[in-house]
C-alpha cells in the first residue's frame, strides 16, 4: 500500500513533447508588442520576421551564407517542402527510427514515388549513419522525439558529399550541436525547445541546396505554399521576412521573446546545459531504480529533449495499461500532463527535458513517478 504522497509538485506540471512548457518567464505579456491588426508586409510586420530570422542565426550560430525561412505548416511543412522541391533529381537514403521519419519515409516512397532505399531501426535503436551513401541525398531526423533517440554524432557525414543532406531536427534545435556544415536543409519549429507556437516552419538552406533548387525542377506539381523558386531563382524575399502567405504576428512576437530568454540563459550554450542538466536529473533516478530504463538502448544516442522511459518490472503483463494510468494518477493530481508515450511507440513515459523546463519540476517529478508507479503496482496485487 502506498499511503504518502511526495511532498513537492513542479511549480509547472507541463512536460509535453510538443507544444512544450514556455519559457519559465512567459507571461501573456510577452505578447504585448506584437504588431495585430497589422499587415506582416508592413514596415513593422517585416521588421519583426527580420528579427526572427536574424535572432535564429545568432541564437543558433547558422554560417551566413546559409538562408533561413519562416514557412508554413510548422516542421511538417518546412520539411515536406524541403523533400517535394528538392528530391528526385538523384536517388534517396531514407533513414527511419521512429513515428516521424517513419512519416518522412512514406512521403518519398508512396508519394513521391522516387527511387529510394529505405534504413529503419526499431524504437530505442538507431541507424547506423556511417553506413549510408551521402553521394545520394539523406533524409533522417535528428532528434526522434517518440523514441528519445538522436544523432550521436555528424562527424560521419562527409564534408565533400555529393547529394543533399535534409535533416529535421525540430526536436534537436536550441538543444542540441547541430553540425551546419554537415546539413544541407535543417528544419525545426518554435513549439519545441523554444516553448513557441506551432503553426510556423523554420527551413534553414545551405548554399548546395540552394544550388540545388536553382538547377533543378521537379518533375511533379508544387503548390504555391511550396513553392520556393520563380524562374529558376530562389525566391529571396522569404529569407529575409517576406513570408510564402499570412504568418500569425503573435506567433512572430512569442518567439521573439523565446529568442530574448534564450539569450538571457546563455544563449545556445545555456540552453543546452539547461536540457542537459534535465535529462541528468531523469538519468539519476533511473540509475537507482530497477523497474525503469530508458527506451534508448545506447547512452550516446540518448536524447536530452524527448526522454522516454519504458517499465521493466517483471510484475507487469499489460504494459501499455500500466504506464497509461501510472500518467493517469499523475496527471489526476496536476504534477505531470502528456507524459504517456506517444500512440505509435512502445509503452511507457516520455518526458520533455528541453530547455523551457525547470530542473527543480524535474527533481520534484521524480519522486511521484515512483509514488503512481508503487501505486499501481500495488493495484497489480490479487487481494486478500
Ligand atoms: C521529429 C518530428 N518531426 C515532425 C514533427 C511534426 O511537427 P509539427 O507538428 O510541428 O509539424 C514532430 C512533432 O512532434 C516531431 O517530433
Amino acid at each position: 500500500m502506498v499511503t504518502n504522497t511526495p511532498a513537492t509538485r513542479p511549480a509547472n506540471p507541463r512536460f509535453s513533447s510538443g507544444p512544450c512548457a514556455k519559457p519559465p518567464t512567459w507571461t501573456l505579456n510577452a505578447l504585448s508588442d506584437a504588431p495585430v491588426g497589422r499587415s506582416h508586409r508592413a514596415v513593422i510586420g517585416k521588421a519583426k520576421l527580420r528579427a526572427a530570422i536574424d535572432g535564429t542565426r545568432e541564437v543558433l550560430g547558422i554560417p551566413d551564407d546559409y538562408r533561413i525561412g519562416i514557412v508554413p505548416a510548422s516542421d511538417t511543412g518546412a520539411f515536406e517542402m524541403a523533400m517535394w522541391s528538392l528530391l528526385g533529381e538523384r536517388p534517396v537514403q531514407m533513414v527511419a527510427w521512429e513515428s516521424f521519419g517513419a512519416g518522412w519515409v512514406t512521403d518519398v516512397v508512396k508519394q513521391l514515388k522516387i527511387e529510394a532505399s529505405t534504413h529503419v531501426a526499431e524504437y530505442g535503436q538507431s541507424v547506423d549513419m556511417a553506413a549510408l551513401d551521402y553521394d545520394q541525398d539523406v533524409c533522417f531526423t535528428w532528434n526522434g522525439t517518440t523514441s528519445g533517440v538522436r544523432v550521436a554524432s555528424g562527424d560521419v557525414i562527409p564534408a565533400d558529399r555529393e547529394g543533399l543532406t535534409l535533416c529535421d531536427a525540430t526536436s534537436a534545435a536550441f538543444a542540441q550541436d547541430l553540425p551546419w556544415g554537415k546539413l544541407d536543409v535543417t528544419t525545426f519549429s518554435w513549439q519545441k525547445v523554444m516553448g513557441g507556437e506551432a503553426a510556423h516552419g523554420v527551413l534553414v538552406l545551405s548554399p548546395r541546396a540552394v544550388e540545388r533548387l536553382e538547377s533543378y525542377t521537379p518533375a511533379w506539381p508544387l503548390p504555391k505554399i511550396f513553392r520556393l523558386t520563380k524562374g529558376g531563382k530562389l525566391i529571396e524575399g522569404i529569407f529575409t521576412g517576406a513570408t510564402i502567405n499570412t504568418p500569425s504576428m503573435l506567433c512572430v512576437e512569442d518567439y521573439l521573446f523565446a529568442l530574448d530568454w534564450a539569450r538571457s540563459v546563455g544563449g545556445l550554450t545555456g540552453l543546452i546545459a539547461r536540457a542537459n542538466a534535465n535529462t541528468k536529473a531523469v538519468a539519476d533516478f533511473v540509475e537507482l531504480h530497477d523497474w525503469i530504463d530508458f527506451l534508448a538502448q545506447d547512452p550516446a544516442t540518448l536524447s536530452n529533449t524527448s526522454v522516454c522511459l519504458k517499465f521493466t518490472d517483471d510484475r507487469i503483463a499489460d504494459g501499455a495499461g500500466f504506464a497509461k494510468a501510472v500518467a493517469k494518477r499523475l496527471e489526476t493530481e496536476a504534477v505531470a500532463y502528456d507524459i504517456g508515450a506517444y500512440r505509435d511507440a512502445p509503452a511507457g513515459l516520455r518526458i520533455w527535458c528541453g530547455a523551457t523546463v525547470q530542473t527543480s519540476d524535474i527533481a520534484a517529478l521524480l519522486p511521484w513517478i515512483e509514488w503512481a508507479f508503487e501505486a499501481e503496482i500495488a493495484a497489480l496485487a490479487p487481494t486478500a
